[in-house]
């Protein structure tokens, strides 16, 4: 029986070989032999997006890929979003609008984000909400999180000027918003 297969994984740039046993997950081996814990265990079954990297451009939950199926391919996960010591516009926008609450969930909203806007770089609110719809925040964080997105896809958009889900408010531009104010996309 063979207990591990040989395996080449381009991972943030950078070539890897790897030998993985053929039950592994592409997450398990991205935190456990790479070191890459950016990328969350959560619920293990596909359901809360915390795992997400991107596959070959492709925005997957690295819960549910097998190491050995990720073989070849290219692999992007949070410690590969910003370049040169620099946060990409997505994780700045992030931090403008107050988007992280306790922070497990952000690897995967952010890669989802980097991902969307990639193939969709002038989302509209509904094509965000649809893009992180995989995404799931326990803190409920989603209104500062879709604002985030929207002002990263359109940086020069005058501050305040980005479509709001009714009746929400946003604690980057008001400190005074309340957990109250936020909404989960429908
Ligand atoms: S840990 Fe992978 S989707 Fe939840
Ligand atoms: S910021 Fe806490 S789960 Fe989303």
């Amino acid at each position: 029986m063979i207990d591990a297969y040989p395996i080449e994984v381009t991972v943030n740039g950078r070539k890897r070989s790897l030998r993985v046993a053929p039950h592994h997950t592409l997450l398990e081996v991205l935190r456990d032999d790479l070191g890459l814990t950016g990328s969350k265990e959560c619920c293990l079954v596909g359901e809360c997006g915390a795992c997400t990297v991107m596959l070959d451009g492709r925005n997957v939950d690295s819960c549910l890929v097998l190491a050995v199926e990720a073989d070849g391919g290219d692999v992007t996960t949070v410690e590969g979003v910003a370049s040169g010591g620099r946060l990409s516009r997505i994780q700045q926008a992030f931090l403008d609008h107050g988007a992280a609450q306790c922070g497990f969930c952000i690897p995967g909203q952010i890669v989802s984000a980097e991902a969307l806007l990639a193939t969709n770089p002038h989302p509209s609110r509904k094509e965000v909400e649809e893009g992180l719809a995989g995404n799931l925040c326990r803190c409920a964080g989603y209104e500062q999180i879709i604002e985030a997105v929207l002002a990263a896809a359109d940086p020069d958009a005058p501050a305040g000027s980005v479509e709001r889900a009714p009746g929400a408010r946003s604690v980057g531009s008001d400190p005074a918003a309340t957990p109250d104010a936020r909404v989960a996309p429908q």
